[in-house]
């Protein structure tokens, strides 16, 4: 679904290159997350992904097909939920369609639908300010939902929410994740969220990043909190913060 195939990229200001020859794939229908400390170059990933910046060298494919073509569509919520504020709840999740000219009767419908889907139904009419953080989370997943992408991209979507609202939503996206069958790539510096969402891990360190080693998580598909708790998990989630904790410090 997603390569990387030897790509470097270096910020014009920065004097260092941020990534030399990287290469990763993501498989169809996964749940990856992407780990890495403060400003390891989480986010740059994303926007390579989404060509608002271009590599100095590789490919970046999505399903084959090289996003420096143009007409590749993926998926994105960045790390702000980036709602607008005088849009209601449903004109924001028809964003998407509306860039993409859905004949507008059509956009209003799947609005609905998708806002339904997340949640949130009889809720359309809602300015985000009317909204819960977990809900303006959800409006946002919607509206990346509205792309019609395969592919989502997710920049650590619940990073400013409470811990509570916050397990509710983690366990909500798996349950999305697994009735919509899409390819997700989840950005998160929480080792417990990328153990408890992922079936996978990627761990994004080194400047440059030359590669990241993936791991998996040694857990089913049909999981719950409690298998954190496992010897297996315990182990792995500490060597995982251990590693992170050495970057941050370098
Ligand atoms: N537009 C830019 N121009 C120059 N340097 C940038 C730009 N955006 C980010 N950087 C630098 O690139 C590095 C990586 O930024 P990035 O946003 O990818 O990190 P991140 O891993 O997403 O961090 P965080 O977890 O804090 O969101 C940072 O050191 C930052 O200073
Ligand atoms: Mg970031």
């Amino acid at each position: 679904m997603l390569t990387f195939d030897h790509v470097s990229f270096q910020y014009e200001t920065d004097r260092e290159a941020m990534f030399r020859d990287l290469s990763f794939r993501v498989e169809e229908g996964e749940f990856v997350s992407i780990i890495g400390a403060s400003g390891s170059g989480k986010t740059t990933i994303f926007r390579l992904i989404n060509h608002f910046l271009i590599p100095d060298g590789g490919r970046i494919l999505v399903r084959d097909r090289d996003v420096a073509e143009g007409a590749v569509s993926v998926g994105y919520m960045p790390q702000q939920d980036m709602l607008f504020p005088w849009r209601t709840a449903a004109r924001n999740v028809m964003l998407p369609m509306q860039v993409h000219g859905v004949p507008k009767d059509r956009q209003k419908k799947e609005a609905s639908a998708l806002l339904e889907r997340v949640g949130l139904g009889g809720m359309d009419d809602r300015k985000p300010a009317e909204l819960s953080g977990g809900m303006r989370q959800r409006v946002a997943f919607a509206r990346t939902l509205a792309t019609g992408s395969d592919l989502l991209l997710l920049d650590e979507p619940f990073s400013a929410l409470d811990s509570i609202t916050r397990i509710s939503m983690q366990e909500w996206l798996r349950e999305q994740w697994r009735t919509l069958g899409k390819t997700i790539v989840f950005i998160t510096h929480d080792v417990e969220e990328a153990l408890f969402l992922s079936g996978r891990i990627l761990v994004l360190r080194g400047r440059p990043a030359t590669h990241m080693d993936s791991v998996t998580v040694p857990a089913g598909p049909d999981r719950t909190r409690e298998m954190l708790l496992t010897p297996e998990v315990t182990d792995l989630k500490n060597r995982l913060i251990r590693e992170l904790r050495e970057e941050a410090g370098r």
